[in-house]
């Protein structure tokens, strides 16, 4: 197949952990024989600078010719001080509202070969496999008004019907492919948003007889995503709830690093990001754990492109470099020797490799 990327590196470690995924997705090219053209733009903080703006035209451009993103992070000490329309931040907000990339899905898997990186006692943590699905283009992020004075300022949830409707469907949609269980967080002790969410909830549901649902207080959630992860499956939840739950959840992992994302829409067309930041405090120096990255672009390569085999591929390279004992900073407790960003990612490449001469 031939299929156009289009390459968002933007800030920090996301140059870093971009150039360790594409490595490995050069790799999955020529052993499936597939060409893939890798377009590059910038976005963020970079784009501030040699644009002016954190989301140029021309990168907006880039991606409507492309067949799906695949971004690293924004953002930056940098350009922290700078007013909300160039803030990199932007950026990310106005692609993903751009191209009503609504879904956003969030992985938490815990990895066999390294549960013992995790906080939480290893029993917790081994079975845990959920997915986190966050409402992505609504919310606090989005609602007017927003603006700031000297003295007071001010933010809006709003959510409308339709908006919750179609990411409800989406998480049951997925449940339906996995264990069938449904937990949908909320404030609706507090919140109208929330009150509206929880009736659409209880609407769709009836069209899923099959599927468990389970409503949820977002501060209780937080509790048991801690105290007992393995029993969720599939978590629907609103923008800003499900931004602070998922690096909540990669805590049970052991590393922000591992964790991927896609942010989707109906027809396919995908944003695929990992869940981390630029991590300004690390970049530059070879200490980015660039899985969630890699983990993102097997995501595209099965949601966007339909090549299944190809993205366990990588994963599989990934959890076998991590059985082998290998590890980026992150993940290195005491007495274990981190490889470099770019020495793990090319591990991780040359297994993608060899695992064509076996298969
Ligand atoms: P962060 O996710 O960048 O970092 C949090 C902590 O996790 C840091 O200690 C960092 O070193 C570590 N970390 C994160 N990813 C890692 C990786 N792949 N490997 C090893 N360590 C990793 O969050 P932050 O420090 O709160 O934010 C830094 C900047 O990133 C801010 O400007 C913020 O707005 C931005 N940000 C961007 C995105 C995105 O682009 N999707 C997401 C979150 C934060
Ligand atoms: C994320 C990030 C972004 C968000 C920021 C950088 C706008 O934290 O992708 O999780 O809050 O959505
Ligand atoms: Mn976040």
């Amino acid at each position: 197949m031939e299929k156009r990327i289009a390459v968002l590196p933007g800030d920090g470690i996301g140059p870093e952990v971009i150039s360790s995924a594409v490595k490995v997705l050069e790799v999955i090219a020529r052993r499936f024989h597939h060409s893939f053209e890798f377009v590059y733009g910038s976005i963020g903080g970079a784009a501030v600078d040699a644009y002016g703006t954190p989301l140029p035209d021309e990168t907006i451009a880039l991606c409507e010719k492309s067949d799906a993103v695949l971004l690293g992070a924004v953002g930056g000490p940098k350009w922290d001080q700078n007013p909300a329309d160039t803030r990199p931040e932007k950026g990310l907000l106005a692609i993903r509202k751009h191209f009503g990339l609504f879904a956003n899905i969030r992985p938490v898997k815990a990895v066999p070969a390294i549960l013992h990186r995790s906080p939480l006692k290893e029993d917790l943590v081994k079975d845990v496999d959920l997915v986190i699905v966050r409402e992505l283009t609504g919310g606090l992020y989005f609602g007017e008004p927003s603006r700031k004075t000297h003295d007071a300022a001010v933010d809006t949830l709003v959510y409308t019907r339709v908006e919750i409707e179609r990411i409800v469907r989406s998480a049951f949609d997925l449940a339906r492919m996995r264990r069938g269980k449904v937990t949908s967080v909320d404030k609706a002790n507090v919140l109208q948003s929330s009150r509206l969410w929880r009736e659409v909830v209880e609407e769709v549901r009836a069209g899923y007889p099959d599927i468990e649902v389970e409503h949820q207080l977002v501060d209780s959630a937080a509790m048991k995503l801690i105290t007992n992860p393995a029993a969720f499956d599939v978590i629907v939840t609103e923008n800003m709830f499900g931004d602070i739950l998922s690096d909540e959840a990669s805590v049970i992992t052991g590393s922000l690093g591992l964790l991927p994302s896609a942010s989707v829409r109906t027809d396919g067309f995908g944003l695929y990001e990992p869940v981390h930041g630029s991590a300004p405090d690390v970049a530059g120096k070879g200490l980015a754990n660039p899985a969630a990255t890699m983990l993102s672009a097997a995501m595209m390569l099965r949601q966007s492109f339909g090549m299944e085999e190809e993205a366990t591929a990588i994963e599989q390279a990934v959890q076998t470099i991590y059985e082998e004992g290998h590890c980026t900073a992150d993940l290195a407790g005491s007495g274990v020797r981190p490889l470099s960003t770019e020495q793990w990612a090319a591990r991780v490449a040359e297994e993608v490799d060899i695992q064509s001469v076996s298969n």
